[in-house]
């Protein structure tokens, strides 16, 4: 496989496992288009945008078009990472999984994703999309401060093939633990937490000591009905979700990570939160895309965090 055919194998798993469903994708890939259609101007405009629905997942850098035997996956990539790569002789890809480049500026944008989230579990779209419109503003604002092309600007130095995966990834993490929790219909926090340590990806990080935990809420606790909203789209959402939740009915959230103003949001509305773990989560996902290049004959190493964990 090419880098171009690897990264395009990623967005339409992102797209098979997305809440909005394929035709959902489609309608946002239609309104990038009629917008750049009524554009005057258009040098500022990510042409990107109309065929990535996950602007949040780039290639950063080609320095040769060749053919992939042998990727370096990991979950943060920086100038140390890339030096290792090169150090280790016969990587043909680097792939991320966190945003870097243009993809990290675009981590804003991504968010819109959370407000159809939100709204397939109950909450009514208008509230949905208010309250992720504030917290879009926030972290656009806040990504901006960062250097974004710091390791793109090593990776290009270094000559290394860069891409990172993330929204395409987590996506794939949400779609699984939404199959899970519907095939095994937890009645208890404790329940949920159990099957979560079942996952090698939690397993294993339960034995590291950052396994599965419950944030709020007592294991004795009845989940009441299960939301899978704090798992994809780009970041940590608005905590004034939480109450609105409550409001639709969900009893428990599973989250890869909550700060503590969520937390404290979700107390106050009795919304219980399972935390299933931040980099765990991430290598599940990660896994679930590796697994398919595997399938296609490249050679997979993992580090940065990644535990490798085969399904095929
Ligand atoms: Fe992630
Ligand atoms: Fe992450």
């Amino acid at each position: 496989m090419k880098t171009k055919e690897i990264f395009d194998l990623s967005i339409k798993l992102g797209i098979d496992s997305d809440f909005r469903g394929t035709d959902g994708v489609q309608k946002l890939l239609n309104k990038r288009k009629k917008k750049y259609d009524s554009l005057t101007d258009k040098e500022y405009f990510d042409i990107e945008s109309l065929t990535n629905p996950y602007l949040d997942s780039r290639i950063h850098n080609i320095s040769e078009d060749k053919e992939i035997k042998k990727v370096l996956a990991g979950i943060d990539v920086d100038t140390a990472e890339l030096l290792l790569a090169k150090q280790l002789g016969d990587i043909d890809l680097v792939i991320a999984h966190h945003p870097v480049g243009k993809a990290l500026a675009s981590l804003g944008d991504i968010m819109e994703l959370q407000a159809d989230v939100y709204n397939y579990y109950g909450v009514p779209i208008n509230v949905a999309e208010s309250l992720n419109r504030q917290k879009i503003s926030e972290v656009s604002r806040g990504v901006s401060a960062s250097n974004q092309q710091k390791s793109v600007d090593s990776a290009k130095i270094l000559g290394i093939n860069f891409m990172n995966s993330h929204t395409p990834a987590d996506n794939l993490v949400a779609k699984f633990l939404k199959d899970l929790i519907e095939k095994e219909n937890p009645e208890t926090i404790e329940d949920v937490l159990n099957l979560l340590k079942e996952v090698p990806e939690y397993k294993e990080a339960s034995l590291n000591g950052c396994g599965p935990k419950a944030i709020t809420g007592s294991p004795e606790n009845r989940c009441g009905k299960i939301s899978i909203t704090e798992i994809t789209g780009g970041t940590e959402g608005s905590s004034r979700l939480m109450e609105a939740l409550s409001q639709a009915g969900i009893g428990t959230t599973i989250a890869m990570h909550a700060s503590e103003d969520h937390r404290k949001k979700a107390e106050a509305s009795h919304v219980n939160i399972v935390i299933a773990g931040h980099i765990s989560s991430d290598s599940l996902g990660m896994n679930l895309f590796l697994d398919e290049l595997e399938k296609r004959g490249v050679e997979v190493v993992c580090f940065s965090g990644l535990t490798r964990v085969k399904r095929i």
